[in-house]
């Protein structure tokens, strides 16, 4: 059910899941076209249901090179709870693996940092807002 998708095929999702209410532009990511950026989707019934996001990107906070953010990590509303979500961030870490990626890190909505923490993932840090968005910890691994 997981597939690799386009950029454009995220932003319905990102909007709805993460910028509800808010234009399509601020579902664009930077990034989003690299050649080493992936996009993972689950589909159901023709329709894409959750994605997530891969960028190889450095934080400054890991002394460390080729390093990979996931972004963009979300699932519709009623599909929430059914496991989905960490099939993809299952799918995601696949592919970080398979870049060799030392590190892989992001910024977790307070929210979701109880998802991250069952896939292993610990915060790094205290909390900051990201502005119109909410309250953030980093959170990472070691891959
Ligand atoms: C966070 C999100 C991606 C998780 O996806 P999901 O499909 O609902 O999660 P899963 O069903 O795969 O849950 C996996 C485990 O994490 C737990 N979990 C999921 N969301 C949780 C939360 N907010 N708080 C506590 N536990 C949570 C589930 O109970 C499940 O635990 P289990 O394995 O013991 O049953 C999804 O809920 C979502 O899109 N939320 C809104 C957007 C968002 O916050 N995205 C993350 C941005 S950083």
């Amino acid at each position: 059910m997981i597939k690799e998708i386009q950029s454009s095929e995220t932003y319905l999702v990102r909007q709805e899941v993460l910028r509800k209410g808010k234009p399509i532009e601020t579902c664009y990511f930077e990034g989003d076209d690299a050649e080493t950026t992936m996009h993972f989707g689950i589909e159901l019934n023709e329709k894409i249901i959750g994605i997530v996001s891969v960028y190889q990107v450095n934080s400054q906070l890991f002394d460390i090179e080729n390093q990979f953010q996931i972004r963009g990590m979300a699932v519709l509303n009623e599909f929430q709870g059914n496991g989905f979500g960490s099939q993809l961030l299952a799918e995601a870490e696949n592919y970080c693996t398979s870049q060799k990626a030392s590190v892989i890190w992001f910024n977790a909505r307070e929210k979701a940092v109880p998802f991250y923490k069952k896939s292993g993932y610990q915060t790094k840090g205290d909390s900051f807002e990201i502005p119109e968005v909410g309250i953030h910890f980093i959170m990472f691994k070691i891959n």
